[in-house]
């Protein structure tokens, strides 16, 4: 009798579930007002999103509605299927009333980008600061650390990074022509001014201090090691620096790529094939640009540099947006998604996102195609 209530019971249960109407999925509308729990957009830009536990976190630069300076700190939010987002509130704040420090109310906080250590297991974050005050001249990376991934973060510090360290896949060659560039005796924007960014005009006038770093991303690989990806040299040249195993501080390997190609808006993923691929874009100030696309077969390079990888609309200005982050879809081999933002400098808190999948060409190639509306069933 027992047996045959427990077979009733079971099938009454899978006739409800097969019965209750599907959750549909929500549309991802790029370049559209995106509501958080509360009805508010999503104020979390320039970020990146963190899968931990079964729960994405989507970190990003709070901003206020007439200036980019950071007058809040870095923002995240919560969701467990990427449309429904929970304002978490502040995972970093900018600090009020100690004006010696690095990130008091004003200054400036992009791009931050948040990665998780295994073996500490503590929530690493890295941002690029510009000083209150100094514009872009500061050209500093920042960190910041969690135990939990809301935060809040402990803020560590900033600075140049790999003062006193050249590439390590520099040559002696390479290395003995440093000796022949002064930047004092060039003219900006001459072709022998190109030719010496080229040959490490920057990266020596840098040497002692550290090398400026200025939009960034964060990439740990399948071994666990993580990686600096940033715009340097004047925003001329890209730097690939790998980090300590705790992820606070740089180990002073690193190589440069595309130099003087001027990159910025680097955004990384890894295939399963092993080949590595970077979109960024050029550097237009707030102003949308081509995005370009490398790829290569290790982190250290060589990188080779491809067309754009967009496709509709507005392809030749990134859909009207800038790179930030490509998120690899859990627990789904070579599926990823792209994210970037359309900026508003005007209405800073109005910046909009543009989310589209990256799709591959038989060759391997990815492609961005501009989708009005699409859900995350397209990864299914
Ligand atoms: C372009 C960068 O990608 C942004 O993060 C920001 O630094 C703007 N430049 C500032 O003009």
């Amino acid at each position: 009798m027992k047996r045959l209530l427990f077979v009733w019971g079971a099938c009454c249960a899978l006739l409800l579930l097969a019965c209750s109407p599907k959750q549909e999925l929500k549309p991802i509308r790029s370049g559209e007002i995106w509501p958080d729990n509360q009805g508010v957009h999503v104020n979390a830009h320039g970020g990146c999103i963190l899968y931990h536990e079964g729960t994405y976190y989507w970190y990003g630069e709070n901003k206020s509605d007439t200036t980019s300076n950071a007058m809040v700190g870095i923002m995240c939010y919560s969701s467990k299927n990427l449309t429904d987002w929970t304002n978490e509130g502040v995972a970093l704040p900018v600090e009020m009333t100690d004006t010696t420090s690095d990130i008091i109310q004003g200054c400036i906080m992009e791009r931050p980008k948040v990665i998780y250590n295994e073996r500490t297991r503590k929530f690493v974050m890295w941002f690029h600061l510009e000083l209150k005050g100094q514009g872009y001249l500061a050209a500093r990376s920042a960190v910041a650390e969690s135990d939990t991934p809301t935060g809040p973060f402990r803020y560590i510090g900033s600075g140049r990074i790999n003062p006193g360290k050249l590439p390590f896949d520099m040559t002696e060659e390479q290395r003995a022509l440093l000796d022949t560039l002064n930047v004092e005796q060039y003219e900006w924007d001459t072709p022998a001014w190109k030719e010496a960014v080229v040959k490490g005009l920057f990266l020596k006038r840098d040497l002692e201090g550290g090398q400026m770093a200025r939009d960034m991303q964060l990439f740990v690989d399948d071994d666990g090691k993580a990686y600096h990806i940033f715009a340097s040299e004047e925003n001329f040249t890209l730097h690939i620096a790998e980090l300590s195993d705790d992820f606070l501080s740089h180990t002073g390997k690193y190589v440069r790529v595309a130099p003087s190609g001027s990159n910025e808006a680097p955004a990384i993923f890894k295939k399963a094939d092993g080949t590595y691929w970077m979109i960024t874009s050029g550097c237009t100030g707030w102003v949308p640009n081509e995005a370009r696309m490398f790829s290569a077969p290790s982190i250290w390079g060589p990188w080779t540099q491809h067309p754009n990888p967009c496709v509709g609309p507005k392809a030749e200005l990134t859909f009207g947006g800038q790179s930030t982050f490509v998120l690899p879809i859990p627990g789904k081999q070579d599926a990823f998604l792209f994210m970037a933002d359309i900026w508003r400098p005007e209405h800073p808190s109005d910046a909009r996102y543009i989310w589209l999948p990256i799709q591959f060409k038989a060759d391997g190639t990815p492609v961005v195609e501009w989708m009005d509306s699409w859900t995350m069933e397209y990864f299914n």
